[in-house]
């Protein structure tokens, strides 16, 4: 699924549909360059699952934020910081995986790693204020979105 020049209230409520079909054992890869939108949508995200959570930093320095949701444990991973894929081994989330939402920035830092069952998203700037998104499923998740 591909959608072009999304403003910022499109992309929220993309993302707000993209989070009602997220599930335990489903995660979602955010691909794109810095500044594409991987850790506004991830924000986006979060508030659609739990309109209490407040603050959603971006994970760069700590790598991994953990909230808790209606749906269950949510984790926010940026792997940019990663040298070697191993290193998600030592921050004890591949679990999170199977069990829990993640939803993944900077997913190529541990390509060999990557949760089967998952959504992908990439995120291209094509404007200031507009991202063109394209939409991929792997594994069981069934999508089916409108712009
Ligand atoms: N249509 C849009 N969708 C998402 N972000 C947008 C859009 N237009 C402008 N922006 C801005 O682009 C920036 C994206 O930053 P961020 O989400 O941190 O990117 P990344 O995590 O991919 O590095 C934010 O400042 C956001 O406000
Ligand atoms: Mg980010």
């Amino acid at each position: 699924m591909i959608f072009n020049s999304l403003d910022i209230q499109q992309m929220a409520a993309l993302a707000a549909q993209v989070a009602k079909c997220l599930a335990p054992g489903v995660s979602i890869c955010l691909w794109g360059d810095l500044g594409a939108g991987k850790t506004t949508f991830a924000r986006m995200v979060l508030k659609t699952l739990d309109s209490s959570i407040e603050e959603v930093p971006s994970p760069t320095f700590t790598i991994v934020q953990q909230y808790v949701t209606a749906i269950g444990d949510v984790w926010h991973c940026d792997f940019y910081r990663l040298i070697h894929a191993e290193e998600v081994f030592e921050l004890g989330i591949e679990e999170a995986f199977y069990h829990d939402v993640c939803l993944i920035e900077w997913p190529e830092k541990i390509q060999p790693y990557l949760p089967e069952n998952r959504l992908d998203i990439f995120f291209t700037i094509s404007s200031d204020l507009t991202r063109d998104i394209s939409i991929i499923s792997t594994g069981i998740v069934d999508v089916s979105f409108t712009p």
